[in-house]
């Protein structure tokens, strides 16, 4: 899966090219298509921003599938007991009635998937389901069900793709791993050399 990229003094590597992404993204639009092959009215596909936005885009590229699309926005934050959840950005669609899928690109603790989900089955779809592109299972605090993953990884801590570190990197085509993560903390333009031909 990984492959070396130098720039960066080695606290970088790709952890998934762009074709193996093209590859998986490209089954689950496939999967996604055959699920609702049947259904009434094009599912409601509901992006949760920001991360997923990239991700979003080349799923319904894959699906042969009529869909709709939609986004929300999700604030949390952690004090000493518990970490609260919130919609920052609230769906246009009324999802009464209708087939949803959240589109994630990662679930970590869970937290976030588990409180959209109650969030979205109090609005009564016919049905709901979620696609995840990274699945770092190992780090469940809550148990929730992931009904299609892209990839299920160990917890290391990714840019790009549309994932981000302090707002930046998100427009890589490939995925990468952060191996020194308390060097990117202190220097948060450290990547920007190795990932992009020119910098500001
Ligand atoms: C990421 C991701 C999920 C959430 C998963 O969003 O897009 O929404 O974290 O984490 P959890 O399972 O621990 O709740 P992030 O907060 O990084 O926002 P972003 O997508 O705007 O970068």
């Amino acid at each position: 899966m990984t492959e070396v990229a130098t720039a960066g003094g080695g606290a970088y590597e790709i952890f998934i090219g762009r074709e193996r992404l093209a590859e998986r993204v490209g089954a689950l639009g496939e999967e996604l298509g055959e699920r609702f092959a049947n259904a009434p009215e094009p599912p409601i596909l509901i992006a949760v921003l920001k991360g997923s936005t990239m991700f979003l885009a080349d799923l319904i590229r894959a699906m042969p599938a009529d869909v709709a699309v939609d986004f929300m926005a999700i604030s949390s934050y952690s004090s000493n007991e518990a970490t609260q959840v919130r919609i920052v950005k609230d769906l246009e669609h009324d999802i009464t009635g209708r087939d949803v899928v959240i589109v994630e690109d990662i679930v970590d603790t869970g937290l976030t998937l588990t409180y959209l989900k109650r969030s979205l089955v109090e609005r009564g779809p016919r049905s709901l389901c979620t696609v995840t592109l990274l699945d770092k299972s190992a780090r469940r605090i809550v148990p929730v069900e992931v009904e299609h993953i892209g990839f299920d990884i160990p917890d290391v801590f990714v840019v790009g793709y549309g994932m981000d570190f302090q707002g930046r990197y998100r427009n890589t085509p490939d995925l990468y791993a952060v191996k020194d993560l308390a060097r990117l903390a202190n220097d948060p333009l450290l990547l920007v050399p190795g990932l992009f031909a020119s910098a500001h």
